[in-house]
């Protein structure tokens, strides 16, 4: 059987566990998939840089619009981030080619998702980015296929890894956030710029994306009222929990009579709810539907291992044939939903 030859652009966090995915699971990957999964090409801004990975057999390309125009390139994994620049560029050149995208990247899919799905379908690519919402909890699958018989009436979750990091420690040792950010920087689980982490941007990215997939809407990031958790301190900390409670980013949408509500804010959950028992990096994702009721998703929301597993179930996917529309349904049927002007919190 054909291979199907993969094209990584950016060999990062990301980009590198992607790489150790795929020699490790190699055999099982070609089972599932029907056909192995080759890495034909990659591209990162230093050619030099140790990584710790051999990438002798590897063309390399330092542009990644190059890479994602190579006639030997079927599918391109895009592990470079930026909302805009030469991310975007290489995934337009790349579904404009025919080729498929795998991405992580939920800040280009929040601002351009819409445009990009568009894209795809026009040439009959496909475009998925189970990695870019959080990280190894399958929970774009979960909404665009697994629960696609249902209305979906809420989505929550706690959708950084970073913030919950930073605030699991804090409450731990009593380390103010700046000292436990070098912490999840030196991890790999923040973004490039952190301030999107605790801002709660990155968290909104990726609230906005299933928003889309759950509602059956364009994705609206601008949409979403966004507070982060850059102003929690120590004290703000202790107080929760000498009341039982702790503070966690949580994200809620849903759908009412006057439009969509999207928000993502610092809340207090009880101690002992599922949510409010989330220990570092772990995220968690909750959707209430109308025949399945109440599903709940956790694991780990960031670091190489969990979002290089989400990209390889995409890339089985498409292997497998199968080209679903990025937002579940196709991207001309996506509505334009009103935001909400009112709505309990
Ligand atoms: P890193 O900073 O670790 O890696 C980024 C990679 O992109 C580096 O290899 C870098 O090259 C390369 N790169 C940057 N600019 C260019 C360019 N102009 N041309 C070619 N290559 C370039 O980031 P992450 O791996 O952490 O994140 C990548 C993406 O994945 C982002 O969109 C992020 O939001 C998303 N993501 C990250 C997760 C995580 O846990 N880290 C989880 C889920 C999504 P070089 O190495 O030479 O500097
Ligand atoms: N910076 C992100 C987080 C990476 O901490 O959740 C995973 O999307």
């Amino acid at each position: 059987t054909d291979p199907l030859r993969i094209g990584i652009i950016g060999l990062g966090t990301v980009g590198g566990g992607v790489l150790k995915l795929l020699e490790t699971n190699a055999a099982l990957i070609t089972r599932r998939a029907g056909r192995p999964l080759v890495v034909a090409a990659v591209s990162a801004r230093n050619r030099t840089r140790e990584r710790g990975v051999d990438l002798s057999a590897f063309a390399w390309e330092d542009d990644p619009v190059a890479l994602a125009r190579r006639d030997d390139v079927d599918l391109v994994v895009e592990a470079m981030g930026g909302e805009d620049g030469p991310a975007k560029a290489a995934t337009e050149a790349a579904l404009g080619a025919g080729k498929h995208v795998v991405t992580a990247n939920k800040a280009m899919l929040a601002h351009h998702g819409q445009a990009l799905a568009e894209a795809a379908e026009a040439s009959g690519a496909a475009l998925r980015f189970e990695a870019a919402v959080a990280g190894g909890i399958p929970c774009v699958k979960a909404l665009g296929e697994g629960m696609a018989g249902n209305r979906i009436t809420r989505l929550m979750g706690v959708l950084n890894g970073t913030c919950n990091y930073i605030l699991t420690r804090m409450e731990a040792g009593g380390e103010p956030y700046a000292e436990v950010l070098e912490d999840a920087q030196r991890l790999g689980y923040a973004e490039a710029d952190p301030s999107f982490d605790v801002g709660g941007t990155d968290a909104a990215h990726k609230l906005a994306l299933m928003a889309a997939l759950a509602f059956g809407t364009r994705v609206d990031f601008d949409g979403v009222k966004t507070e982060g958790i850059d102003q929690v301190r120590l004290a703000d900390i202790a107080h929760a929990a000498e009341m039982g409670y702790r503070i966690k980013l949580l994200g809620v949408a849903r759908m009412h009579g006057d439009g969509l509500e999207q928000r993502m804010q610092p809340c207090l959950t009880p101690a002992g709810s599922p949510i409010g028992k989330l220990e570092g990096v772990t995220n968690m994702v909750v959707l209430e539907s109308d025949f399945a009721g109440r599903t709940v998703y956790e694991g780990p929301g960031a670091g190489a291992g969990p979002t290089a597993s989400a990209i390889a179930a995409d890339m089985i996917d498409i292997a497998r044939g199968a080209r679903t529309p990025a937002f579940g349904i196709p991207a001309a049927q996506l509505r334009a939903a009103p935001r909400a002007t009112g709505g309990a919190p």
